[in-house]
C-alpha cells in the first residue's frame, strides 16, 4: 500500500473508560501522524461499564485540544473499518511482555487480513505501565481512589456511578 499524503492512523480499543495511559498514547501518537482516529469497539458480547456513546463523549472531551484527533466507534473487523477510513496504520500501546505476545498476534492477523496495514507500537509511559481500564473499574468498585490515573472528567463520572 503506497502512502501518499499525511499518515492516517487508527487507535482502536475498548476505552471503558479512557485512562491517563490511553491519553498519553493518544498525545504521543498524534504528533507522529497527520490524522488519528480514536475508535471505540462496539462489542456487543462484552458487558461494558460505560456505553459506547458515553465512552466517545469522554474521549472527545479529553482530546478536544488535539486538532488532528477524531473520535469514532466501529464494529466488525478493525481492518475493514481501517479500509473505510483510508487508514494505513494502527496504533497500539505495549505495557508488558504479555501485552507484546497478544499484540503481536493481533498485528500479524491484521496484516494478513489487509496486507500493508502496519501496526505502530508505542511503549506505555513507565508511570502507567501497570494501568488498565479493568483495574480502574475494580478499584473504583471497591471504593479506592484512582483519581491520579484517569482524566478528571472520567473520575467525576466514576464517582457518580
Ligand atoms: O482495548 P482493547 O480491548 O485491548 O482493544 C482490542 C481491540 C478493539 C483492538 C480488538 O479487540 C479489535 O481490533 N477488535 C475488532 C475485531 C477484529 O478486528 N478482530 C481481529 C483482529 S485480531
Amino acid at each position: 500500500m503506497a502512502i501518499s499524503g499525511p499518515l492516517v492512523a487508527i487507535y482502536p480499543g475498548s476505552f471503558d473508560p479512557v485512562t491517563n495511559g490511553h491519553l498519553d498514547l493518544i498525545r504521543r501518537s498524534a504528533k507522529l501522524v497527520g490524522r488519528l482516529i480514536v475508535a471505540v469497539l462496539n462489542n456487543t458480547s462484552k458487558q461494558p461499564l460505560f456505553s459506547v456513546e458515553e465512552r466517545k463523549l469522554m474521549l472527545k472531551e479529553v482530546t478536544a485540544d488535539l486538532a488532528q484527533v477524531e473520535v469514532d466507534s466501529f464494529d466488525g473487523l478493525l481492518v475493514d473499518y481501517a479500509e473505510r477510513c483510508g487508514a494505513q496504520a494502527i496504533v497500539r500501546g505495549i505495557r508488558t511482555t504479555s501485552d507484546y505476545e497478544s499484540e503481536m498476534q493481533m498485528a500479524l492477523m491484521n496484516r494478513h487480513l489487509r496486507p500493508g496495514t502496519e501496526t505502530i507500537f508505542l511503549m506505555a509511559a513507565e508511570e502507567y505501565s501497570f494501568l488498565s481500564s479493568r483495574m480502574v473499574k475494580e478499584v473504583v468498585k471497591l471504593g479506592g481512589d484512582v483519581s491520579g490515573f484517569v482524566p478528571s472528567v472520567v473520575w467525576r463520572r466514576l464517582q457518580g456511578l
